[in-house]
């Protein structure tokens, strides 16, 4: 028998995925946790995505590309689940190019689908009224590649290949546009407004699947970076009001061809409160001065729209949900500074509905759009937690918080984000976290 040592375990491929509906600090986790792996893969969405990292006073908002790609070395993938506008990839890169930040890690998948100029103006024209969608022509994409009508990027690679692709689909989406009274397209504008983009574009577009089964082979561990939340998923969202995609954690592995067996955990991220933006049900929102207090002070304006988001409580059976079909093992929870000034914090924990208590989420559309939100409340801390980062210094009734929704939702907190920043973070150990990644608060909390 050999004597050789046994290999070192491989680091795990974790999912993060979003617990609520978008927007609960994905960017900055991601980016927080990026040190500790190989590479990070974007699995689904698109442009309607805003994941925002401050690091070193630099605000960076990301739309596409992997919010792993500020750390030096770290491979960056953008798989086949997601949707690419190639102008608006093009701009993004643009400005991190501009910003110092290098591209040569990052890696484009043949297979992920193309917004065109048509699929915007039909978002615009069809959807942007109905749902509240961001306008990005996400939707209009997914639903070509569902009825198989879609253009991937390998398409783009092949000029005539592109024309062949775009003259069976055009004539068909010029009668949608004419009818909504929009302008038609022309196979000729379309191809010559992206083919600048596509020279660009050409040398990182690979078979990502391939890149990303020979580099787990020889040790790599992969962070699936998800886009918008639970709560959006096609899913497992409040359908019709979601965005078109699985944005929860199953969604990696086809969003990646990473299978299920590789992946390893999840974790969710989850405001201390919640937000939406755009249409839907939002049983625990709150308007009037205490809704435009969270919105303040959270700066709850949309990263890609500006639009304002609606601000409400945090909803423990909402979360359950999410901790359900995610399979969340672990959860960070963001933005608790947020709430320093509030005298008392409320959480729902059930829902009225027709002169019954619902203690579990709804999943059915005619019964979520009906429920009224029935809350328990806390003292609030009143103290200000901005900034911390240590569990020590979080003054007691914030501790009582944080268990009190770990108990709600049974699933441990592991990280709590005191503010933008990357070192504005409190790790809670020992947890899932510090299992997965040992090295957490060497590698990530300098
Ligand atoms: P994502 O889409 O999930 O990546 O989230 P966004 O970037 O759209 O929105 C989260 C916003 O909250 C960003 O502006 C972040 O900089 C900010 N943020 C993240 N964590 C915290 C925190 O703990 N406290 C505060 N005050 N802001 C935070
Ligand atoms: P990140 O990744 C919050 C919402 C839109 C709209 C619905 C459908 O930054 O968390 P779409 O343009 O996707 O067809 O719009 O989904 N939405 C988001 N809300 N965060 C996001 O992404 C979102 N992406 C889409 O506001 O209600
Ligand atoms: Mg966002």
């Amino acid at each position: 028998m050999s004597s050789s040592p046994l290999p070192e375990a491989p680091l795990p491929n974790i999912v993060i995925v979003g617990a609520q509906w978008g927007d609960e600090g994905k960017g900055k986790v991601v980016d927080l946790v990026a040190p500790c792996v190989d590479v990070v893969a974007r699995y689904s969405g698109g442009p309607n995505a805003g994941h925002t990292i401050v690091a070193d006073d630099r605000r960076f908002v990301l739309q596409l590309v992997p919010s792993g790609v500020l750390r030096p070395g770290k491979k960056s993938v953008i798989g086949g689940g997601t949707v690419v506008d190639p102008i608006a990839l093009v701009q993004e890169m643009d400005t991190l190019a501009a910003a110092g930040i290098g591209l040569d890690h990052l890696y484009l998948s043949h297979a992920a689908h193309v917004i065109l100029p048509y699929h915007r103006a039909l978002d615009q024209a069809m959807d942007q009224e109905r749902i509240g969608t961001t306008g990005k022509g996400v939707g209009q994409a997914y639903t070509d590649k569902a009825a198989r009508f879609g253009i991937r990027v390998g398409d783009l690679l092949d000029e005539a290949h592109f024309r062949e692709k775009l003259e069976a689909s055009l004539p068909v989406k010029n009668q949608l546009l004419r009818s909504f009274g929009r302008e038609p397209f022309a196979v000729d504008a379309v191809v010559k407004a992206v083919q600048p983009a596509i020279k660009r574009l050409r040398p990182h577009i690979k078979d990502t699947t391939l890149l990303l089964h020979r580099w787990m082979r020889d040790g790599a561990s992969v962070l699936f970076e998800g886009a918008q939340g639970t709560l959006l998923d096609i899913d497992h969202g409040t359908y019709p009001y979601i965005t078109a995609t699985s944005a929860t954690a199953g969604g990696a592995a086809p969003g990646t061809g990473v299978p299920p067996t590789r992946i390893n955990g999840v974790l969710g991220i989850t405001k201390a409160y919640a937000t939406r933006v755009g249409g839907g049900p939002f049983p625990t929102e709150v308007t009037g001065d205490l809704g435009e207090l969270i919105r303040a002070r959270g700066k709850e304006y949309g990263s890609v729209t500006g639009r304002p988001r609606r601000c409400g409580w945090f909803d423990a059976p909402l979360l359950r949900h999410a901790v359900r079909v995610n399979g969340l093992d672990t959860l960070a929870v963001t933005k608790l500074d947020v709430l320093d000034p509030c005298h008392a914090v409320l959480v729902g924990v059930g829902y009225r509905y027709k002169g019954t208590v619902l203690d579990e989420w709804p999943a059915e559309e005619r019964v979520v759009t009906k429920l009224e939100p029935v809350f328990e409340e806390r003292p609030g801390w009143l103290t200000e937690t901005a900034g911390l980062r240590a569990w020590e210094d979080l003054p007691g009734r914030a501790h009582d918080y944080l268990r009190w929704l770990e108990d709600l939702i049974d699933c441990e907190i592991s990280l709590v984000s005191t503010g933008p920043g990357r070192d504005e973070t409190i790790l809670v150990e020992p947890s899932r976290l510090t299992r997965w990644f040992p090295d957490f608060r060497r590698l990530c909390l300098r």
